[in-house]
């Protein structure tokens, strides 16, 4: 029987999302890849147990989440719960519905009430849950009014099947628009959810994280180690068990000789703070202030214990900024 660690919560960080009641850990653990039935049931249930051993306490799920088949993950973690459940009042869980999921015009990718309604309810079976905690639209749908898409957040709410709402991939100028909404319903409207890295700056560009920010708005940002680009697990060439060597990312082909050698000039940035690329990228991150918690991915255990080290040296030089931000160019 699992035990968590009874240290837990010495060295964690955890940020208030948004200007919600609701903290998460700096570092949260996302269930997109390595966690459907392709992959070893007990290096998930490893990697879990690590995370929460660690202080991670929120876990980002969707319902199309899990290999060969969508949902797979969501099954999954209901099975690895099944093991914990005396810690469910310490974990935050977070679940989607907007990308293409089950046959026909209702599980299509859209935001219509009756896709995220009969999603959340499937998302909660295949996990065991009576509620999660944050519940997300996972991509805008120019579609379907957003009166609509947020009225069935503001629902999912209302029914106790999810405690705060959340939006992803929604730019500024969508955000502001939803939010307008949500502020009227009175909804429990706390977290975006984009894509930011290094590698990936969109949000500064669009304005995101300054809206965010004078909004009270949290961004859980996935992919910080832009996939893996990140880490040390490309600077001298493609490992067959990564997630470039499995074919399993399209941003293979941006791996060429340039982003190699930026790669490894960040490295030596790291190694000068003490850091791995990891932990520096990661930083790098949570520097941003609009930042809450960096979602990030895992193969195996080892990369969590890693990766939740970031927290120790948060805080970068002004001439560190510089040497990355001409790197970043
Ligand atoms: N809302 C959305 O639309 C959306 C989209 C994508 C992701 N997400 C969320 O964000 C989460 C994270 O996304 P992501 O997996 O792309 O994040 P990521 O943290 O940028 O990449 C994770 C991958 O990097 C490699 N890695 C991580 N730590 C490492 C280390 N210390 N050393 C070497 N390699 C390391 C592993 O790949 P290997 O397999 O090569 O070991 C790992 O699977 C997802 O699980 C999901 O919850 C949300």
């Amino acid at each position: 029987m699992y035990i968590a660690n009874e240290k837990r919560y010495d060295k964690m960080i955890y940020r208030r999302c948004g200007k919600s009641g609701l903290k998460l850990s700096a570092v949260s653990l996302g269930l997109w890849k390595n966690f459907g039935h392709k992959g070893y049931f007990a290096n998930m249930e490893g990697m879990v147990h690590t995370a929460f051993d660690l202080g991670i306490t929120h876990f980002d799920l969707a319902n199309n989440y899990g290999n060969p088949y969508n949902g797979s993950a969501e099954e999954n973690f209901g099975r690895i719960l099944d093991g914990m459940r005396q810690y469910r009042d310490e974990l935050c869980i977070s679940t989607k519905a907007g990308y293409e999921m089950w046959a026909g015009p209702y599980g299509d990718r859209n935001g219509s009430r009756k896709y995220l309604t009969a999603s959340l309810d499937q998302s909660l079976k295949r996990m065991g849950l009576e509620y999660v905690d944050i519940f997300y639209h996972h991509i805008f749908d120019p579609d379907t009014p957003l009166e609509e898409t947020a009225l069935a957040l503001d629902n999912a709410v209302r029914q106790g099947k999810a405690l705060y709402v959340g939006v992803s991939n929604y730019g500024s100028a969508q955000t502001a628009e939803i939010s307008a909404i949500f502020r009227e319903l009175h909804t429990p409207f706390i977290v975006n959810q984009p894509s930011y890295s290094m590698l990936n700056r969109w949000i500064e560009n669009d304005g995101l994280d300054k809206y965010a920010r004078e909004n009270g708005i949290g961004l859980a940002v996935f992919s910080p180690l832009y996939q893996g680009f990140l880490t040390n697990r490309y600077l001298n060439g493609v490992p067959e068990d990564s997630r470039i060597g499995k074919g399993e990312t399209w941003l293979g082909e941006q791996l060429n000789e340039q982003m190699i050698s930026r790669l490894n000039s960040l490295n030596g940035i790291a190694e000068r703070r003490g850091q791995t690329l990891s932990q520096m990228a990661l930083s790098w991150v949570l520097h941003n202030p609009a930042v809450t918690t960096v979602l990030i991915g895992a193969s195996r255990s080892s990369q969590i214990i890693e990766n939740a080290a970031c927290i120790e040296k948060l805080d970068f030089s002004d001439e560190e900024i510089a040497e990355i931000e001409a790197l970043l160019r």
